[in-house]
């Protein structure tokens, strides 16, 4: 759907590496644009007509994603430079100060490096034990699993909404259900899923949540923190800088200002930011649950036709969003990719930056397809031709 916003497209890609990135629709880079060639200007630091247009085109960018993710108040979101710098500010801000030698936290090992390492670092630096929930025997993550893993120690639990290598989209109103009642802190990365399913920070009882503009149809290098409002006041920043500061003094005092924008260091993606905002415009236009059910239509006929061809293993058939991990038996995932590239069809292989997941895969590298809104059935037909003629694969690649 709605092919002709993506002028890309016409160059006649086929591109099915959404979940690295996604494509951007005129709409957006037009608004980044105007910001560049009409009114370009800091923000919150002059007082000419551009600098107040910036101000404006900035600043009720907070409130779309309030709106989007049915945070209290604006003063809960804040302006990142992706998911990571978010979930690390959540470890190294927060929980370093909060949590104690022997807490535990637990993750699972579908998750992306941005929600291991920086637990990884805290468990070297502060004694406290990173636990992973067990995955079930189709690699998902399952209610069942996360009560049983939960002891008196758990502080924390920290989990991707939806996965970027298995795709399961995990409960997550269930599980802030079983964090409230346990008194646990609830952190959710949904890098994967912000554009593609509905959230609601409120209803899921979500603590800190973290997602990426590039991956909702937004440009790169901005993100965003949601945090409940008493966390944020509680958290350190990271970067210290202009923009941030309340005053200083040469005799050492200083004071910081408040949530969010005691986090924002600096200049910011002013133009991203902007951006953002005109992609979470577009998204809601169409509708998420929309998106999602869109999605979920192509992925299950494309697993339905890549059943078909006998040597084409998948990992995650079952899984309800748009992310299909797959192999053709006995090839290298990246000589696929390559192969795959010569029909000029754009899919991402290796490990996905989930390296531990191959504990439980029993295979390090993957092909991956992850889908978006602007993918046809026809660009699945290209791929499954393609996969049929795998014999192939080693006359293209070498
Ligand atoms: N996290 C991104 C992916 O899964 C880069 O491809």
């Amino acid at each position: 759907m709605n092919r002709d916003d993506f002028p890309i497209l016409n160059s006649g890609i086929i591109y099915f590496d959404n979940g690295a990135t996604t494509l951007k629709p005129k709409c957006v880079v037009d608004k980044m644009i105007d910001y560049y060639t009409k009114y370009t200007s800091n923000i919150h630091r002059g007082d000419y007509d551009n600098a107040m247009k910036t101000n404006e085109a900035y600043d009720e960018v907070r409130e779309l994603v309030r709106d989007l993710i049915n945070a209290k108040n604006i003063s809960e979101i804040v302006y990142t430079s992706g998911t990571t710098e978010s979930l690390n500010l959540v470890a190294f801000g927060f929980f370093k100060k909060y949590l104690k030698k022997d807490d535990e936290v637990l993750i699972n090992k579908a998750e992306h490096a941005s929600n291991i390492l920086p637990w990884l670092v805290l468990q070297k630096e502060i004694g406290i034990k990173v636990k992973y929930i067990p995955l079930d025997e189709n690699r998902e993550l399952t209610i069942e699993n996360i009560k049983k893993t939960i002891t008196d120690k758990t502080k924390v639990i920290s989990v991707a909404h939806i996965s970027n290598v298995i795709g399961d989209i995990r409960d997550i109103e269930q599980i802030g259900k079983i964090c409230k009642e346990k008194n646990i802190y609830f952190v959710v990365d949904a890098a994967q899923s912000i554009s593609h399913y509905k959230i609601d920070v409120e209803k899921a009882n979500i603590d800190f949540l973290a997602f990426s503009a590039h991956k909702m149809m937004g440009p790169t290098g901005v993100g965003i923190l949601y945090g409940k409002k008493e966390l944020l006041d509680k958290t350190d920043p990271l970067k210290y800088g202009g923009g941030m500061n309340q005053n200083f003094e040469s005799n050492g005092e200083y004071v910081l200002k408040t949530a969010p924008i005691k986090f924002e260091a600096g200049t910011p993606p002013i133009a991203e930011v902007i951006g953002l905002g005109e992609a979470i415009k577009y998204i809601k236009k169409i509708g998420v649950d929309k998106i999602h059910k869109y999605e979920l239509e192509l992925k299950e006929y494309m697993v339905e036709e890549l059943s078909k061809i006998p040597n084409i293993i998948l990992y995650n058939k079952n899984s309800k969003s748009g992310i299909l991990a797959f192999n053709v038996e006995g090839v290298f995932s990246q000589d696929t990719s390559v192969y795959l590239n010569h029909y000029n069809i754009a899919i991402r292989a290796g490990n996905h930056c989930a390296k531990v997941l191959k504990d439980d895969l029993d295979i390090k590298n993957t092909c991956r397809v992850s889908l978006c809104l602007y993918n046809t059935k026809e660009e699945i037909d290209v791929l499954i031709k393609a996969l049929k003629n795998s014999k192939d694969i080693f006359k293209v690649v070498i």
